[in-house]
């Protein structure tokens, strides 16, 4: 039947939700898929119904997309969906609240303190050291995220976060490699090393320079990848994610695993991170789409 792929939106991050959506709709269609293009941001999305879509690929990232809000009107549709579900996407676009169940469930991650007007800079920095990072808890790409060296600079980072969104969450600063752990179904994929200019992997090293580096396989030892992986698979558990996901994470020199944020509707651009690792674990970006597809329900 029709494959309808979702992308493009109006969260902060809609350019990378097209960039990821072109290349999942022209991969599906090269594979046979009857796919087509389907943006929210322009159409409304009940349309689904009345144009006989049986199954919708999410290629959405951030608000109004990834946060579960489009997963809960294709439930009322009736129509299966790639990834998580309500609860899990809700939650997991929610950066301090995913911390809060990791804790809970005794996994690690990173201390924090959530920001407002009223905050006490110089108690937060007391508390969290420096640097700190600074974002807004519903955003992915490092949208309106800073890294805060000095206390002076506390209050800009959180006016700047502020702009995105009114929960603005701050985080002791975790040196150590960065890795992503992506998964596919109840499988974790290999971990992929990021190592970004100056240690930066910001918006534009994410998506549009050429000068973060990546290495996949990780160069970790089997043991310590493995390890990391039963630990990614059991963030996704306890956050309720289903069908695919990849979670961030830093692990320090001293070999503790820090887990940094979930996304429940990764990246699927020329740059990313999942079809990356996919590629590595012996499935072309091709396969990868018609597996996560596979895997739509509701
Ligand atoms: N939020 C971006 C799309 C990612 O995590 O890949
Ligand atoms: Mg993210």
């Amino acid at each position: 039947g029709k494959v309808a792929v979702l992308f493009g939106g109006s969260s902060a991050e809609r350019e990378v939700s097209l960039m990821s959506g072109r290349a999942v709709l022209a991969a599906l269609q090269e594979a046979g898929v009857d796919a087509h293009a389907f943006d929210p941001a322009e159409r409304d999305l009940y349309a689904l119904k009345e144009e006989g879509y049986d199954r919708v690929f999410i290629a959405l990232h951030g608000r109004g997309g990834e946060d579960g809000t489009v997963q809960g009107a294709l439930e009322l549709m009736g129509i299966p969906y790639t990834g998580s579900g309500v609860m899990a996407s809700a939650l997991a676009m929610d950066k301090w609240r995913t911390k809060m169940v990791w804790l809970a469930a005794g996994l690690p991650t990173p201390r924090y303190a959530i920001l407002d007007a009223g905050s006490d800079w110089g108690a937060v920095v007391r508390d969290l050291g420096l640097p700190i990072f600074v974002k807004p808890a519903h955003e992915g790409s490092s949208m309106g995220a800073t890294k805060v060296t000095e206390a002076g600079g506390l209050r800009a980072a959180w006016e700047l976060a502020a702009r995105y969104d009114s929960l603005v969450i701050a985080e002791e600063f975790i040196t150590g490699e960065e890795l992503t752990a992506p998964f596919l179904e109840d499988r974790p994929l290999p971990l992929v090393r990021i190592v970004a200019p100056d240690g930066n992997y910001d918006y534009q090293n994410k998506y549009f320079t050429d000068d973060t580096r990546y290495d996949c396989p990780c160069g970790l030892p089997a043991a310590q990848e493995a390890m990391l992986q039963a630990l990614a698979m059991q963030s996704a558990r306890v956050l309720g994610c289903r069908g695919w996901g990849r979670a961030d994470l830093i692990l320090t020199d001293d070999g503790r695993p820090y887990l940094l944020e979930m996304n429940t509707a990764p990246g699927m651009t020329a740059h990313s991170l999942v079809p990356m690792s996919a590629r590595v674990a012996g499935l072309g970006f091709g396969e990868l789409c018609l597996k996560i597809l596979e895997g739509a329900r509701l």
